[in-house]
C-alpha cells in the first residue's frame, strides 16, 4: 500500500493522458428531477469541479470526455456553457461504470493517449496533489491500473478493497455483492482510476454482469489485472473527505460540510477571525485580507472580497461584493454586486443591490435599499429609504 504525502499541487503531467468523467448515471438515490452531477456543493455543480480538476491535472488541451446518458440533454447543455472543450460521450442505456468507460473509449477513437484517468462526476472534492500522487504510484510500479482508496469510518455503500495476506490488492467488491467478512473491510474504492489504455481496452470486453445489479462494473477490471499478473496499486488517500461521493442528499450534505470545513480553515490560516466557523458558509471564489472578522451565520458567495479589518455582522449575506478596509457591516445585511468603500458602515438590515457603489465613509442604515446608486464620500442614508439609479453627493444626509 502506498500512502500519499501532501504532494504540492503543481500540474501538469504527461500530455498523453485522456480524462474520462463518469456522469451518465441516473442518480436514483438523489430522488431529484435534476441530474445528480449538476447538484451543487459550495455553490458550484459537482461536474464543474471535476472538469476543472481534470483540466488542471491533464492540461487544458488534453481530451476530457464526459459520459452522458440519463438526462443527457440537460447535462450536455450545461457542458456547452461551462466547458465547451469537453466532449460528451453518449452511454445509452446506462449499464454500469465499465460500460460507461467503454463508451468513452469509443468516442476517444484514435486520439493518441497512453493513459486514461477516470474520474466520477459525483466525487467533487479531490485535491490536485492527490492525482499527482496517483500518477507517481502508477509510474513507479509500471501499473496496468492504479486507483485511489480511503479508510472510511462508515464504509457504507462504497466498494471494498480486498487485499491478500501480503497487503496486495486482489479485487474490489461492491457492497451489494460483498460477503459479511468483506463488508467489514474499511478501505473503500474512491471511483478514481488511472489506467494503461492498452490494458483497459483489452479488459473492458471481458467484463461480465454476474453481480447484484446485472451491470458491467469498472471495478472488476482491477481483479482482471491481478489475474493477468499485471501490477495494480491501491493508493491510500490520507484525507478521506477528498473522496466522498454523492449518491444521496445525505452524502451531498456531508460533502458540503467537508468543503466548508476546508474553506473556513483556509480563511483562518490567512488571518481571518471566524467567531463560530461551523456556522459560516463560504465559496471558493471568496477572498480575504488579514484581520477581517466574520461573525456567526455569515454567508459569503461568488467573487466577494473582504478587506483588512472589515467586520461582517451576524447573519449577513454577501454575493459578488467588495468590502473595503475597516468597513463595518452590521447584522442581517444583504448585498449583491455592491462595492463598499473604506470605513463605511452598513446595516443592520440594509439591502444593497446590483450596482451599488459606496465611496469612503458612507453610512447606510436600517431598512435602506439601494440599487445602481452611487453615494459619494461621507454621504448618509440612515433610515427607511430607497435609493435607485441615482447619485448622492458628498456628505449629503438623506
Ligand atoms: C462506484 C463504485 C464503487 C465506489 C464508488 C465511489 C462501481 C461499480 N462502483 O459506486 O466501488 O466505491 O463509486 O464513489 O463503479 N455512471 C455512468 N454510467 C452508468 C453508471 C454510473 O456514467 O451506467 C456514473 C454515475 O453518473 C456516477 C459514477 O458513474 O458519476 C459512479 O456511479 P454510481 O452509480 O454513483 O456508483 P456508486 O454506487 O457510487
Ligand atoms: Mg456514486
Amino acid at each position: 500500500m502506498s500512502a500519499l504525502g501532501s504532494a504540492s499541487a503543481q500540474s501538469s503531467v504527461s500530455a498523453t493522458t485522456a480524462v474520462v468523467i463518469l456522469a451518465a448515471g441516473k442518480g436514483v438515490r438523489m430522488r431529484s428531477a435534476r441530474p445528480k452531477v449538476l447538484h451543487a456543493v459550495g455553490g458550484r455543480p459537482m461536474l464543474d469541479r471535476v472538469l476543472e480538476l481534470a483540466a488542471r491535472h491533464a492540461g487544458a488541451s488534453a481530451p476530457r470526455l464526459v459520459v452522458v446518458g440519463a438526462q443527457r440533454d440537460e447535462v450536455e447543455a450545461h457542458l456547452a456553457r461551462s466547458d465547451p472543450r469537453a466532449i460528451p460521450a453518449v452511454q445509452e442505456p446506462q449499464r454500469g461504470t465499465g460500460d460507461a468507460v467503454r463508451c468513452a473509449l469509443a468516442a476517444l477513437g484514435e486520439t493518441p493517449a497512453e493513459r486514461i484517468l477516470v474520474l466520477s462526476g459525483d466525487v467533487p472534492l479531490l485535491a490536485p496533489g492527490t492525482l499527482l500522487a496517483l500518477e507517481a504510484a502508477f509510474g513507479r510500479h509500471g501499473c496496468a491500473v492504479a486507483f485511489l482508496t480511503a479508510i472510511a469510518d462508515e464504509p457504507g455503500a462504497y466498494g471494498r478493497v480486498v487485499r491478500n495476506e501480503h497487503g496486495a490488492v486482489t479485487r474490489i467488491v461492491e457492497a451489494r455483492d460483498a460477503s459479511a467478512a468483506e463488508l467489514l473491510v474499511r478501505e473503500t474504492n474512491a471511483g478514481v482510476y488511472l489506467f494503461d489504455r492498452a490494458f483497459l481496452s483489452e479488459a473492458l470486453p471481458r467484463l461480465g454482469t454476474a453481480n447484484a445489479q446485472g451491470e458491467w462494473y469498472l471495478t472488476d477490471v482491477i481483479g482482471l489485472a491481478v489475474d493477468a499478473g499485471r501490477p495494480v496499486e491501491g493508493v491510500l488517500t490520507r484525507d478521506a473527505t477528498e473522496i466522498l461521493g454523492a449518491n444521496s442528499r445525505a452524502d451531498l450534505a456531508r460533502i458540503e460540510s467537508a468543503l466548508q470545513t476546508r474553506l473556513a480553515a483556509a480563511a483562518m490560516a490567512e488571518g481571518v477571525t471566524l467567531v463560530r466557523p461551523e456556522t459560516v458558509t463560504l465559496e471558493d471564489g471568496v477572498t480575504f485580507e488579514p484581520d477581517a472578522v466574520l461573525e456567526p451565520f455569515v454567508s459569503l458567495a461568488g467573487a466577494t472580497h473582504v478587506s483588512a479589518g472589515a467586520r461582517i455582522g451576524q447573519g449577513s449575506i454577501l454575493r459578488d461584493t467588495k468590502v473595503g478596509p475597516g468597513v463595518t457591516v452590521k447584522p442581517y445585511t444583504v448585498a449583491e454586486g455592491a462595492t463598499i468603500g473604506a470605513g463605511s458602515i452598513v446595516g443592520p438590515f440594509a439591502r444593497l443591490r446590483e450596482g451599488t457603489e459606496l465611496e469612503e465613509g458612507v453610512h447606510v442604515g436600517n431598512f435602506v435599499e439601494t440599487k445602481k446608486a452611487r453615494l459619494a464620500r461621507g454621504a448618509k442614508a440612515n433610515h427607511l429609504t430607497y435609493l435607485g439609479d441615482c447619485s448622492v453627493g458628498e456628505r449629503t444626509n438623506v
